[in-house]
């Protein structure tokens, strides 16, 4: 066993004494979007800085907790708040979480993002289902020695965003009656925002939303066989596509404001893909 899979398991065994729920779906949600995990049944919250080896994060509306527990039904694992790798975490680090919720037993994981929106029609407060991504961050977590334990040298990407799960996502929007967009993702390393020249780039590439998290997290999960399924609150319009200069507060407003419609989703969401991953074998190298 190397060094990544040994100190995961310590973080596994951590919270395993925790919490006795088992979880089978993870959830990551995105800045000034946590408030989602505060609602769970049989909640148990664990602070990042009390498991062994997590990275902390250092982001306002990134609240850094662990919270395991049941959504109508369905038992999942939250991280309240992430870490990205323009905190001066190495990539592999920035995935910790993520991998731990799959050691966790998670065989499906929802992520959620706070995005910029590039498509011209997209509006602030939209939602949009991503239907695949742009890792251009120049990260890669699965960079180094590969982990046996957790998957494969060269994973497959080409259903990176399981078609599956986001069908659900589109029964689940019909259900609440919120609209969902779909479309791709750029993921840039940031912390500054883009300039316009670059989202005009990013526009002509195919992105139709850009950020700074989510897939570096995704290609960990694919690696170790989890069904995923992400969402972006588009917060704000890209640079370039208003007149105003953009901020950390308007991406926080905004996802304060639409987060009533947000919860309802992302239940809706979570709901189904508990189904359709109950039954389904674990992911890689879940320990016993
Ligand atoms: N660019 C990059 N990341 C973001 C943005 C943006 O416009 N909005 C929220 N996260």
């Amino acid at each position: 066993m190397n060094a990544v899979t040994q100190i995961l398991d310590d973080a596994v065994r951590f919270v395993r004494t925790k919490a006795t729920t088992k979880p089978l779906v993870g959830v990551v949600l995105g800045s000034g979007l946590g408030a989602w995990a505060d609602a769970l049944d049989q909640a148990v919250k664990i602070p990042y800085a009390e498991i062994p080896h997590m990275p902390i994060s250092t982001v306002a509306g990134h609240a850094g907790n662990l919270v395991i527990g049941v959504a109508d039904g369905v038992p999942v694992a939250c991280l309240q708040g992430r870490v990205h790798p323009y905190e001066g975490h190495p990539a592999v680090r920035s995935v910790f979480g993520v991998r731990m919720l799959a050691r966790l037993g998670c065989r499906g994981a929802v992520l959620t993002n706070a995005a910029g929106g590039i498509r011209p029609a997209f509006q602030t407060g939209d939602f949009m289902l991503l239907s695949d991504h742009l890792n251009l961050s120049g990260q890669n977590p699965l960079v180094g020695p590969n982990e046996d334990a957790l998957g494969p040298r060269f994973p497959d990407m080409s259903t990176a965003y399981d078609p599956e799960v986001r069908a659900l996502a589109r029964e689940a929007a019909a259900e609440v009656g919120v609209p969902i967009h779909e479309g791709v993702y750029a993921a840039l390393l940031g912390p500054s925002y883009e300039t316009p020249a670059e989202i005009r780039m990013l526009g002509r590439l195919g992105a139709d939303a850009v950020g700074m998290s989510t897939a570096l997290e995704v290609i960990a999960l694919r690696h170790m066989g989890v069904r995923c399924g992400a969402m972006s609150c588009i917060t704000n319009l890209a640079a370039g596509l208003s007149p105003a200069a953009l901020n950390h507060a308007e991406v926080e407003e905004t996802a304060r404001r639409v987060h009533d419609r947000f919860k309802a989703l992302l239940s809706a969401w979570v709901r189904r893909v508990g189904g359709l991953v109950a039954g389904a074998p674990s992911a890689s190298g879940s320990p016993r």
